[in-house]
């Protein structure tokens, strides 16, 4: 008899060398590990993003599918464009002229949520090695899909206005130096995702202004621009230029994740790839969940419903700033968001929010650290607080416990740095956006 163990019982992954190199690319985010711990019932999690549908009409959804179901199974059940439903595909248009777009349906695709989107956009135009400009940080996700498809992104600094136009032109001017190809700017404008600023008004005709001057396709991810706390949704960046940015956008927030979907407006020949490549992923976004996004829009009061789930957010919002204010150690910033899901709170000089994370799990709060939104590292100093999901009062307790930790973590270090020898302090870091945010 053999005894000699089989390749596949020495190692724990016997098709390690089998894989493709741009899995190499493809780790699970930091987000994803804490999810296991997070969702226990005695966390507070201030770290997961998800929308708090509490709120939906459950009636109205039901009574919207079952009609689905019995008037229009056959078709609502069976294969679909690539491109999308039609009639969604019109009433996106009218969600988009909210934020200032005029735009034909025909150059709409949707997509299985704009997670889906992006994916597809980098497909489409990203070689290995091909730069993507991404602010300082960024969303997760995106970088998780510019990473798989094996794109080096460059960062450019944010501050309280948003992405900072001479940071693009550095970033922009660096990287042409270094001899590499730009293929986008991705930015989300509004309540960024985790900054949770805004790119101001002000600035938006500047940022334009450059990546046409530059040559550079913008794509403009807007899955919070409706969540706004006060005043009117800000005029969107594909408004005022609809050849040079690719516009995303998303039911998940305003309406349910579930369903994914989302959509992409895009200039007319890169929504035809953008179609092929929709078709080679998917066949089709899933038929069923479009003809239920369309029937809940026809059926139901969908801008009312926003309206609610903003003052759902804002009143989350406004318990977490005055928590923090209440409880937090003097030394950490944080800003005031005016629409979205997140706070980025900067930690006091020398604390590490990864480092710190198990402990705080073990206080029973958890939180994404600041390095999960860098694809280069920085970040360790601070961290994103969501305060879409809990109540307000567990918003409160999972500050307190949070406050407990950094509290700790300070004393800790200043029983140690009471012993240690002076440091030496090196030239600043880029460490992203930090307190110029608050
Ligand atoms: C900035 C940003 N883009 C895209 C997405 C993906 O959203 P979905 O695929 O659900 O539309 C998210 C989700 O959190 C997000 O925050």
């Amino acid at each position: 008899m053999d005894i000699t163990p089989s390749r596949s019982q020495h190692r724990l992954d016997p098709y390690v060398d089998r894989y493709a190199a741009r899995t190499a690319g493809m780790t699970a985010s930091e987000i994803r590990a804490l999810f296991a711990v997070a969702s226990r019932p005695e966390v507070v999690s201030l770290a997961g993003g998800m929308p708090n549908i509490s709120g939906l009409p459950l009636d109205v959804v039901g009574h919207a599918i079952s009609d689905l179901v019995a008037h229009h199974g056959p078709v609502a059940m069976q294969y679909g464009s690539g491109q999308g439903v039609p009639e969604l595909r019109e009433q996106i248009t009218e969600v988009m002229r909210l934020e200032g777009i005029e735009a034909h349906p025909d150059d709409v695709v949707v997509t299985v949520g704009s997670q889906q989107a992006v994916d597809l956009v980098t497909r489409v135009f990203c070689d290995p090695g091909d730069v993507v400009i991404c602010e300082a940080p960024s969303y997760v996700g995106a970088l998780g899909v510019f990473k798989a498809y094996q794109c080096d992104v460059v960062h450019a600094e944010m501050d309280a206005d948003g992405l900072v136009p001479e940071a693009l032109r550095q970033a922009i001017a660096a990287t042409r130096a270094a001899g590499k190809k730009i293929k986008f700017l991705y930015t989300i404008p509004n309540f960024h995702n985790p900054a949770g600023v805004t790119l101001s008004a002000a600035r938006r005709p500047e940022i334009l202004e450059i990546c046409r001057r530059e040559d550079i396709l913008i794509l403009e991810d807007n899955p919070y621009g409706l969540l706004g706390f006060d005043g009117e949704p800000l005029r969107a960046l594909r408004a005022d230029e609809a050849e040079g940015v690719i516009y995303l956008g998303s039911f998940s927030k305003t309406f349910a994740p579930g369903f994914r979907v989302g959509w992409a407006l895009a200039p007319h020949t890169v929504r035809e790839k953008l179609v092929l490549a929709q078709e080679s992923s998917t066949l089709c976004p899933p038929q069923f969940s479009q003809m239920a996004v369309s029937a809940y829009l026809s059926a139901h009061d969908w801008q009312g419903q926003i309206k609610q789930f903003r003052e759902m957010y804002r009143e989350r919002r406004d318990a977490m700033v005055e928590a923090l204010h209440d409880l937090m150690p003097a030394a950490c910033r944080w800003n005031v968001p005016d629409g979205g899901f997140y706070v980025w709170l900067t930690l006091p000089p020398g604390v590490d929010a990864k480092a710190m994370l198990p402990r705080a799990v073990t206080a029973r709060v958890a939180y994404v650290p600041g390095t999960a939104f860098f694809a280069d590292g920085f970040g360790s100093s601070a961290m994103r607080l969501s305060f879409c999901y809990p109540t307000p009062e567990r918003i409160r307790e999972g500050v307190r416990r949070l406050a407990g930790v950094i509290e700790a973590e300070l004393e800790l270090r200043a029983t140690f740095d009471s012993y240690a020898p002076a440091r030496e302090v090196g030239p600043r870091g880029y460490d992203g956006p930090s307190s110029d945010l608050s």
